[in-house]
């Protein structure tokens, strides 16, 4: 008998977060093994081929830039996205607090019907010290499509690749319940 594997399907990982957060700086951190200087206002979007991946599945890295799309842009690419991470910087209480009044809303909404899949991820780690996960760890608690967290540096290129391995995982392995007991009804 042949056994034959699925083939295995594009991740597509989507960077939102506030203004400044360090979006741009992490996709082209990863990219160039070096903290980026000067950075665009947008990544151009970037394919990582399957076999230079943990997982072995091609990749693509989506960047978002408020400057250069409209909302119809974004909500556009929420849609499109296999996993979404959430970047706020660790020295910007604001940016946190916009996890849950308007991320996460955003992102629901525009997955009415299954849950994406999303990493929390705190970026400029550098700059403080001191760790923002126990917060963190409270809206995990409200979102259960909330797959993982992480804090980390372009800067310092702390934890990057882990980043972006962390949101291939949530979508290959993904730990959310399918079925929600508190939805049904
Ligand atoms: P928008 O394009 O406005 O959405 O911003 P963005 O989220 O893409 O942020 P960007 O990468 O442009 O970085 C904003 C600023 O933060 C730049 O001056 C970066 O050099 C700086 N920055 C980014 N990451 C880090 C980091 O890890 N540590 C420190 N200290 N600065 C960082």
């Amino acid at each position: 008998m042949v056994v034959k594997s699925p083939l295995k399907r594009t991740v597509r990982i989507l960077l939102v977060g506030d203004s400044g957060v360090g979006k741009t700086s992490l996709i082209l951190s990863l990219v160039s093994e070096e903290f980026p200087e000067n950075v665009p206002a947008k990544a151009e979007e970037i394919t990582i081929p399957a076999d230079v991946t943990p997982e072995q599945v091609p990749t693509n890295i989506v960047d978002y830039s408020a400057a250069e799309q409209s909302e119809a842009e974004l909500n556009e690419q929420i849609k499109r996205a296999s996993v979404v991470c959430i970047i706020y910087a660790v020295d910007d209480d604001e940016s946190i607090d916009r996890i849950t009044s308007h991320w996460m809303p955003l992102i629901r909404q525009n997955h009415p019907d299954t849950p994406c899949p999303v990493v929390l991820v705190g970026n400029k780690i550098d700059l403080v010290d001191y760790s923002t996960i126990d917060g963190i760890f409270e809206i995990m608690e409200e979102y259960s499509e909330i797959e993982t967290c992480i804090e980390c540096s372009a800067k310092t290129l702390k934890n990057i690749s882990e980043m972006f391995y962390y949101a291939q995982k949530a979508v290959l392995h993904p730990t959310a319940p399918i079925y929600s007991v508190e939805k049904a009804d």
